[in-house]
């Protein structure tokens, strides 16, 4: 665990520097709520007029303060944060939160980068600046002008959206979701996600971390940290506009927007994501209370009404369809309902079934080693009291004997059914006002189980690769002042990393055209080989299925011809001489770097698959096969490629392995290739391979 960043979070004494007598004013009211919330270690406000604020004595400067300060909540204006930066430094406080504003977010990055640069001279750590605080309720710490501390729990909030730290720590009282920390990060001018996600997966009080996100600075570490927690983590992104796609040269560049990678960023990290605000605070009630579920079998009981239908529905919908409990299960739990009940799945226990047969069906149910996960649905009835059904799911999970199991329970009711959904949560049961919600909440605990498996694995080397020559290739084309590869070079780069690229050879005269030819053996292709033409058959630079050298001689002059007169002063290096790869089912492989997470691999059908269906998955390079198997059955069009309507199934294996190599490629060449395209790859049928037909590699600014 940081010392650093403990400092912060759990700090034995705290200053606060800018500490005000006015009760209107931040640096007051930071100081009455750490008073008011319980704050027991020692306070020390820093005002340079005053001697005493709410009973605390006062200092003119942090090194008057003659006790061991760990952290400063800092409120004064902009102007003097540097100065007063420099002064904790010379003090040894250990860490700072800065509350003020006016850095970055207005523009000036030079005082945020100041204010760092002297914080960590003196081995200091920043929170924020440009935060609401940070508050803690392990400790009664209300570091913040935020009033009150949230309501009790074990999750803890990152947000960077101060405002909606607030909102969301007043809405944790009406939604009875409890956390125990909420930092407010602003800014994130020093301490960030990746550094409060790998403290927080020590913090003995947290359970689960919940995150709101505008942006990441460092995709990559935010991602590594992510994966090495062994806590949930739950992720609300905001922003989800496709940055940088307009301006995009490659088709992949085209398709790929932010809110895309950040998404396949999330799943690859083992991060869930959140819909919405609502969805984001039903994940945390269940992540932070419940293990994941370890199996596919989930049970739902219900005690009368209707609400079975609805869960079942719910069930399907959220990737855990309901399967029939076994025989031993049915006999046993109709003992302890009416005839009229049903043991299938959802058990309907019925509300004949008396409080005694809730209980023991409940109890019976939850320990069956068939059983995965559990959906507890109640209606309110005019006979049955809430609070008792709660107290008799409690009690039967707690003298079931079994644990390690999730269960989430929905009560759907009036003002009595409010009482016991409170008490359920306190008891550490998730509790919803709807049965497709508990439903839901079981199918989070299940992907939790999920990704935790898959987090890890993404990492990947293949051998027999030539890194070298492929920079070599590169470094020839720099030279010349190309920001792009012809197509012969890009196939060259793919093919020193290992990718099946289609024999092409590159011919300067029509005769050694047709020399080519009848070396590579006809039919062919052939295209036009120019760093000003990227888009080729817009040019009516491809002629396809030569089949003879009259075909060649023809196709050599129209292709000069037409290149030039879609650009008069192109340079041309020659025309490829390539092998017609027969046909089978086309697809797209690509790159993007993207801005936070990097090179990014997009994997999609060719044709009006990927032209007008978009129909595209993206993952954050490098992936291994397994990764590039499921990007296959990702896309919509899946079925395309594990053989469809009397098709053999393609050569999926072969593929995989191509996506893997090519994430590796783009990962490597991460500081030369900004964006990639291998268009078409045609891939065979299964144990025949794959055949890389076009390629493109648009080169980094440098
Ligand atoms: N050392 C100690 N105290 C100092 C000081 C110094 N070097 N310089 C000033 N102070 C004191 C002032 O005397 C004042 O106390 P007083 O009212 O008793 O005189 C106190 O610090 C605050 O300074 P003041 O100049 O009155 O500033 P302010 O309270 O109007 O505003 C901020 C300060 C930090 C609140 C303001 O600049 C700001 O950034 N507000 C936005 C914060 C925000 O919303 N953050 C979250 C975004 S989500």
């Amino acid at each position: 665990m940081d010392p650093i960043i403990n400092a912060i979070l759990k700090p034995k004494s705290i200053a606060v520097i800018g500490a005000s007598t006015n009760p209107d004013k931040i640096g007051y009211k930071v100081v009455e709520n750490l008073k008011e919330c319980g704050y027991k270690n020692p306070v020390y406000p820093i005002n340079p007029d005053a001697d005493e604020i709410l009973g605390y004595k006062c200092y003119a400067n942090i090194k008057d303060v003659p006790y061991v300060v760990d952290m400063a909540v800092v409120t004064v204006p902009a102007r003097f944060v540097s100065q007063i930066t420099r002064d904790a430094g010379e003090k040894g406080v250990k860490g700072l939160s800065i509350i003020t504003s006016g850095f970055s977010e207005v523009g000036d990055h030079a005082l945020e980068e100041e204010v760092v640069q002297i914080a960590h001279e003196y081995g200091m750590r920043i929170i924020g600046p440009n935060i609401i605080g940070v508050l803690s309720n392990s400790d009664k710490m209300n570091a913040s002008f935020y009033n009150y501390l949230p309501y009790e729990g074990k999750a803890a909030l990152i947000s960077q959206s101060g405002a909606l730290l607030i909102a969301m720590a007043a809405a944790t009282y009406t939604r009875r979701v409890g956390f125990d920390k909420m930092i407010s990060i602003g800014n994130q001018a020093d301490l960030d996600f990746a550094d409060l996600i790998s403290y927080l997966n020590e913090d003995e009080f947290t359970t689960c971390i919940t995150l709101y996100i505008e942006g990441i600075k460092d995709g990559p570490r935010f991602m590594e940290e992510a994966r090495k927690c062994k806590k949930p983590i739950i992720a609300l992104k905001a922003g989800t506009s496709a940055h940088g796609a307009a301006a995009a040269a490659s088709h992949t560049g085209s398709l790929a927007g932010s809110a895309k990678v950040y998404q396949s960023a999330f799943e690859q990290a083992g991060v869930a994501q959140a819909d919405d605000l609502n969805d984001m605070f039903d994940q945390t009630l269940a992540l932070s209370l419940q293990p994941p579920m370890k199996g596919d079998n989930l049970l739902i009981v219900i005690y009368g009404g209707g609400v079975g239908v609805l869960a079942t529905d719910a069930a399907e919908k959220y990737g855990l369809p309901l399967k029939f409990a076994p025989q031993d299960v049915q006999e046993e739990l109709k003992k302890h309902m009416p005839s009229f009940g049903s043991a299938k799945n959802p058990v309907d226990i019925t509300g004949g079934a008396g409080l005694k047969g809730y209980y023991e069906g409940v109890k019976y149910a939850y320990a069956h080693p068939w059983v995965d996960g559990m959906a507890v649905l109640y209606c309110e009835t005019s006979v049955t009291d809430p609070q008792e059904i709660a107290e008799a799911i409690y009690n039967a999970l707690h003298e079931s004997g079994a644990s390690g199991k999730p269960i989430a329970v929905s009560f759907i009711g009036g003002e009595r059914c409010e009482k016991a959904v409170e008490w359920l949560i306190e008891h550490d049961i998730p509790t919803y006002n709807a049965p497709d919600l508990a439903v839901k909440a079981l199918a989070s605990l299940r992907k939790e189980e999920i990704m935790s498996q898959n987090a890890d694995n993404n990492f990947f080397k293949p051998e027999n690769i030539d890194s070298e020559k492929a920079r070599q290739i590169i470094s020839i084309a720099r030279a010349k002042g190309r920001a792009a590869l012809t197509e012969v070079e890009a196939k060259q780069v793919f093919k020193a990393y290992g990718l099946p690229v289609s024999p092409t050879a590159l011919a300067h005269t029509e005769d050694e055209a047709v020399k080519l030819a009848e070396q590579i053996g006809y039919p062919i292709v052939m295209k036009i080989v120019s760093p000003d033409i990227l888009h080729k058959s817009d040019a009516g630079a491809v002629k396809v299925n030569i089949k003879n050298e009259q075909g060649v001689r023809e196709a050599y002059k129209l292709i000069t011809d037409n290149s030039l007169s879609y650009k008069a002063d192109a340079e041309i290096d020659g025309i490829a001489i390539q092998e017609m790869a027969p046909w089978a089912t086309e697809v797209i492989v690509g790159s993007v770097n993207d801005p936070t997470f990097g090179p990014t691999l997009m994997f999609g059908l060719g044709g009006i698959f990927v032209e007008v269906m978009k129909d595209v998955t993206f993952k954050v390079a490098p992936i291994n096969e397994a990764t590039g198997l499921a990007m296959q059955s990702e896309i919509k069009s899946s079925k395309i490629l594990q053989g469809t309507r009397g098709e053999l199934p393609r050569d999926q294996k072969a593929l995989a392995k191509v996506l893997a190599h090519y994430s590796y490629m783009v990962h490597d060449l991460r500081d030369e290739i900004a964006e990639s395209d291998a268009n078409p790859v045609i891939v065979y049928e299964d144990g025949k391979g794959v055949a890389i037909v076009d390629a493109r590699i648009i080169l980094t600014k440098k």
